[in-house]
């Protein structure tokens, strides 16, 4: 942490806290706390001081930029390198483009933005990305693992976006594979690609796309969507959201490539609510109907047919 940082954890502890508290955990002069504050208050933090009481913090900023969401980052290496846009096409293509850069984004570098323009979701459709009310982050990951076996970091990454959200008092159902819902509502949506030779993954991108403040949707999606500032009824700091969502991701993503996909599928199971409801299934050129039954070990979807026999699904797109 540096001195920025150790302040503002100080001041966020609390109340009011004087000037020479801080000056002594800090080992820095009263000069110094002074100036400290004005810099933290350049940076959009609303600091107050009064005479013999010190300094309180009374509002943070809420912007996605490297230095307001490095204040609040608690992780290793997820989100260590960041680069934030006020609006590019798709924050995954701008992850993709910089992963393969002469000077490649390291294994958890993130790209976020305001806006996209072009924000897509899975199987060509369009992502509703607009400006300054949501979360649109994409991860880049250099797992070493096989392209086989990285289906279920898309499921790391829905457990990671579920945990974050009870975090902010919302219980959030998933659905197979990408779909995080409230109130039977999506509410966010994750879109991994991959650049891969046949043994051996380059790169992902982990692209996290998360309604948190938004009040009204489009006509089309009104009936579908829904925010997370509508479901808790008070709206999300982004930069808090988005901190504690990387310490969810990173923490589900060391778990996956440590110990593999079962411990990954264990907890996405604990967040679903859609087994034993009959579904359909289109997996390829396959169309299928019946009970969402389980998850198998490595992520599979497993379906009971009518005709009582057994269905996996690898990958497909599931409707109720
Ligand atoms: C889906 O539910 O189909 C996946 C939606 C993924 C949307 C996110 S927003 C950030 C990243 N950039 C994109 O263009 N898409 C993903």
């Amino acid at each position: 942490m540096d001195s920025d940082e150790r302040l503002l954890a100080l001041l966020r502890a609390g109340e009011f806290v004087s000037g020479e508290a801080i000056a002594e955990t800090l080992g820095i002069s009263r000069a110094a706390v002074g100036k400290r504050v004005d810099n933290l208050r350049r940076r959009g933090f609303a600091i107050a001081a009064a005479p013999r009481r010190g300094y309180r913090l009374d509002g943070e900023p809420d912007a996605l930029t490297a230095d307001v969401v490095a204040t609040r980052l608690t992780t290793a290496w997820l989100g260590r390198a960041w680069r934030h846009h006020a609006r590019v096409g798709s924050t995954n293509d701008e992850a993709a483009a910089w992963a393969r850069a002469p000077e490649p984004a390291p294994h958890g570098a993130v790209v976020v933005a305001d806006a996209q323009d072009a924000g897509r979701g899975r199987l060509g459709r369009k992502w509703h990305s607009p400006p300054g009310e949501s979360l649109y982050l994409s991860v880049v990951l250099r797992p070493p693992l096989p392209p086989h076996r990285v289906p279920p970091m898309t499921l790391a990454a829905g457990v990671a976006v579920a945990e974050a959200m009870v975090a902010f008092d919302v219980t959030p159902a998933l659905k197979w594979p990408n779909d995080v819902q409230l109130d039977g509502k999506k509410v966010a949506g994750i879109l991994t690609e991959m650049s891969a030779d046949l043994d051996r993954v380059h790169h992902l991108v982990v692209g996290i796309g998360v309604n948190l403040n938004t009040q009204a949707f489009p006509d089309e999606l009104a009936a579908i969507a829904t925010s997370v500032a509508a479901a808790r009824g008070a709206a999300v700091a982004r930069a808090e959201f988005a901190a504690a969502l990387c310490a969810r991701l990173e923490h589900w993503v060391d778990t996956f490539v440590a110990d593999g996909a079962a411990a990954v599928v264990t907890a996405w199971k604990q967040h679903a609510r859609f087994f034993g409801t009959r579904v359909r299934v289109t997996a390829g050129r396959d169309r299928v109907e019946g009970v969402a039954e389980d998850l198998d070990d490595d992520g599979a979807l497993r379906l009971r047919l009518d005709d009582g026999s057994a269905y996996r699904v690898v990958a497909g797109e599931v409707s109720a």
